[in-house]
């Protein structure tokens, strides 16, 4: 049940993609997804290098045999990314699967991928960018909502408008990202007309997932009304899970800081740090308004079989009433 074109581009048995997330889609986290039937995905930006990434790729291949992705971020960065380095060695590991998320991916770097036997998808946040991706040449096309946690942009589409505008518009397979933890979730996407789904707040809330325990439980008691839209007076809006960090960011913006101290704020290592170290306000943190309907740390195969049987028998159930 639930085969679709995403299920049978990517070779994956379950048409749920684990989307990927900056200093915590490890090797190990990636591999667990894939395992799970679903995609996982690596986020090149993590690796410092090539010989890093190369390492990367191979940790996660001895520890999995199902196919996963690398994400190339086209975001703006502080550090400065070729993604052709990066793609360099997607060719030379055979990476089957490649994301990118952010302004429009290069048409020179995804025919390069396409030649080499690279399935491609793009992530993005309103029809334009989709249909703009479409036309470069990708597989597949993920719209992300604006209830998702992440860089969700200035546009402020939700999924149920976005996906459904989607699908009416592409002719390719449309991914739905924004909002999705559960089965019924995934079925409503799936209704919208779509053809997978990404997660991430979710997986965030798993055993497998490497940040630190303090913040998987103070995730799993968070409401729906624990997060916030932040860095938007940068043009880079990204949903944040509503810690001291993400409140202080939202000051600044509000006061016209200088853009040093709301970087100081933002940094990755601060970031990277909250989640090594459990200091719940150290950093800030990408998480979805659907964080309210999380409330276990579950391992990450439980958390797709779930959604897979919710989805079944959600849609079994509606059938009954009518
Ligand atoms: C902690 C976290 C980090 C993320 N980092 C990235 C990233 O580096 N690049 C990217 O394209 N998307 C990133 N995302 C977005 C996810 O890949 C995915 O699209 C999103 O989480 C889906 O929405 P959801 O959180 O409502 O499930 C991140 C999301 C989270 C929660």
């Amino acid at each position: 049940m639930f085969e679709t074109r995403v299920t049978r581009l990517f070779g994956i048995k379950y048409p749920i993609i684990g989307g990927c997330m900056m200093h915590v889609s490890k090797p190990e986290f990636v591999a667990a997804i894939s395992n799970a039937g679903a995609l996982g995905m690596m986020a090149s930006a993590m690796y410092a290098n090539q010989d890093e990434f190369r390492q990367g790729v191979r940790k996660v291949r001895d520890l999995t045999d199902k196919p996963f992705g690398a994400n190339l971020s086209l975001f703006p960065a502080l550090r400065p990314i070729d993604n052709n380095l990066y793609a360099d060695v997607i060719l030379q590991e055979h990476v089957p699967v490649v994301e990118t998320s952010g302004h429009r991916p290069p048409e020179d770097l995804l025919a390069r991928l396409k030649t080499g036997g690279v399935k491609t998808m793009h992530k993005c946040v309103s029809v334009r960018h989709a249909l703009s991706a479409q036309k470069a040449g990708v597989d597949a096309v993920t719209v992300f909502g604006s209830e998702g946690g992440g860089h969700i942009g200035e546009i402020g589409l939700t999924t149920m408008t976005l996906v459904r505008r989607a699908v009416e518009s592409l002719d390719v397979p449309v991914i739905a990202a924004g909002g999705i933890v559960d089965g019924r979730g995934l079925l409503a996407a799936l209704a919208l007309g779509a053809d997978g789904i990404t997660i991430g707040t979710r997986l965030l809330v798993t055993i497998e997932c490497p940040i630190h325990e303090n913040l998987k439980r103070a995730l799993a008691s968070a409401t729906e009304v624990d997060t916030l839209p932040i860095l938007g007076s940068l043009q880079n809006t990204v949903r944040a899970w509503k810690n001291a960090a993400a409140l202080k960011v939202a000051e600044l913006e509000s006061q016209h800081a200088e853009l040093s101290k709301i970087l100081s704020v933002v940094a990755g290592t601060a970031t990277k740090q909250m989640y090594e170290e459990g200091d719940l306000n150290a950093g800030v943190l990408p998480c979805s308004q659907s964080i309210g309907i999380v409330h276990e740390i579950r391992p990450v195969a439980e958390v797709v079989e779930e959604m897979m049987r919710e989805a079944t028998e959600t849609l079994q159930s509606i059938g009954e009433l009518s």
